[in-house]
């Protein structure tokens, strides 16, 4: 076993070395610009990205062509670029139809901030609350519908907890009312099956460096048809990407991205048993050894590689300063900088204190049984002590935390 170990699978992945050989040819040898149709250079880098297009499309179950490759796959640098072509996009070549959006309060900062700026310009944004486990219903969303709404955005998975909303029942309520449906499933693609047409989605962003891919490239998934989706662009230029997203492809990235999406469709299946059972056993082991512990997040909706977990008496920033050979993180990987406790946690009504004593494990495709023990004896060595140290400081998080269960 190898040291230090990464358990922070959900702020990104390391590059599968699969999809870093599919990638190296694109660097020096096929190097040809894919909009270059006038000669073979151009021709063979735009035959990879065709390909590309319908490995993803295959995992998306979205439609696929083996002449033009899925038209609806749009590149992107990752899913910030996703999230914000996706609802901007819509609210500018909708803004005759409508100007309400609806989305809810777990939703990552790339989803969030999109929406602050368009309530800044006139936009409005129905923010939903969820549940004690970071849900929201169908129910929630068809009451918050309203003649003029224009887009619902719920993210398939998010990224602290890893409670997954109900999309399925989400996509169904926006089909039947005529509302496009847009899901951030960033965490979710090639953890758990999706499927655009059973899910009823309409625009799906997702990232490559979260699924084994590199970082710098990714997706947005836009409907054709049923309907066609139609969007402004963020950026004006050669009108690459059906006009959607100018600027010269990404090759490499985009192959990378594509061999990552063929793989994670041939792994999902026992990718998805193998990593529950080992996240089950770090959980279970974890109540045993440092009791008192709580799950945070809904245990029966939950992406299979993910627990967050509070452990009273614990300040999370202390508890990450002691581990020294163990890379968790104490909130998504964008705020952990911050001493604000995360706003998924306070969303959820769990309160400052258990925020504060709250570690995301994320495990991952190299996550081994020895990894988790280790990691077992590590909190077990460590939280007795902290908690010794820390547990009446003012600033840690108090012992009385609130444990109810999170669902
Ligand atoms: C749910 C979610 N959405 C969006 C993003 C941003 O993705 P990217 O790093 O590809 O811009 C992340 C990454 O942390 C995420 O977890």
């Amino acid at each position: 076993m190898k040291l230090p170990i990464y358990l922070d699978y959900n702020a990104t992945t390391p590059v599968d070395p699969r999809v870093f050989e599919a990638m190296t040819p694109y660097f020096t040898q096929v190097f040809g610009n894919a909009a270059s149709r006038s000669h073979s250079f151009g021709r063979q880098a735009e035959a990879a990205v065709l390909h590309a297009r319908n490995q993803v499309a295959a995992l998306l179950n979205a439609e696929q062509d083996e002449r033009l490759g899925a038209r609806e796959i749009i590149w992107t640098s990752g899913a910030t670029e996703g999230n914000n072509l996706a609802i901007k996009g819509v609210a500018e070549a909708y803004a005759e139809k409508g100007r309400h959006f609806i989305t809810q309060t777990t939703e990552h900062k790339a989803v969030l901030d999109p929406f602050k700026r368009l309530a800044t310009q006139g936009w409005d944004v129905t923010v939903l609350p969820v549940d004690a486990g970071g849900r929201v219903s169908a129910k929630q969303v068809a009451d918050a519908i309203r003649p003029d709404t224009v887009l619902v955005s719920i993210m398939y998975a998010n990224n602290e907890v890893g409670t997954v909303q109900p999309i399925r029942e989400i996509g169904a309520v926006c089909k039947e009312r005529g509302v496009i449906f847009h899901t951030d499933a960033t965490q979710a693609v090639g953890k758990l099956p999706i499927d655009v047409q059973a899910d009823g989605i309409d625009l799906l962003s997702l990232s490559a460096h979260k699924l084994y891919g590199p970082k710098g490239a990714g997706a947005l998934y836009v409907r054709k048809k049923n309907p066609r989706v139609r969007m402004a662009p963020l950026f004006d230029g050669g009108a690459h990407e059906r006009g959607f997203r100018s600027g010269t492809l990404n090759v490499p990235g985009i192959v990378g991205l594509g061999m990552a999406c063929e793989i994670a469709a041939h792994e999902l299946v026992n990718e998805r048993l193998r990593l529950s059972a080992l996240r089950d056993r770090l959980q279970s082991s974890l109540k045993q050894r440092v009791d008192p512990v709580a799950v945070n997040g809904d245990e029966r909706n939950r992406l299979p590689h993910v627990a967050n977990l509070s452990f009273p008496g614990v300040d999370g920033t202390s508890l990450l300063n002691a581990l020294d050979d163990v890379a968790v993180s104490s909130g998504s990987a964008c705020t952990s900088a911050s001493l604000a406790a995360s706003h998924v946690l306070l969303a959820m009504g769990l309160g400052e204190a258990r925020a504060h004593c709250a570690i995301r494990f994320s495990l991952g495709r190299f996550t081994t049984i020895e990894e988790i023990d280790y990691v077992v004896e590590k909190f077990a060595a460590i939280i007795p002590r902290l908690r010794e140290e820390h547990g009446t400081d003012g600033q840690a998080c108090a012992p009385q935390a609130d444990l109810r269960p999170a669902t």
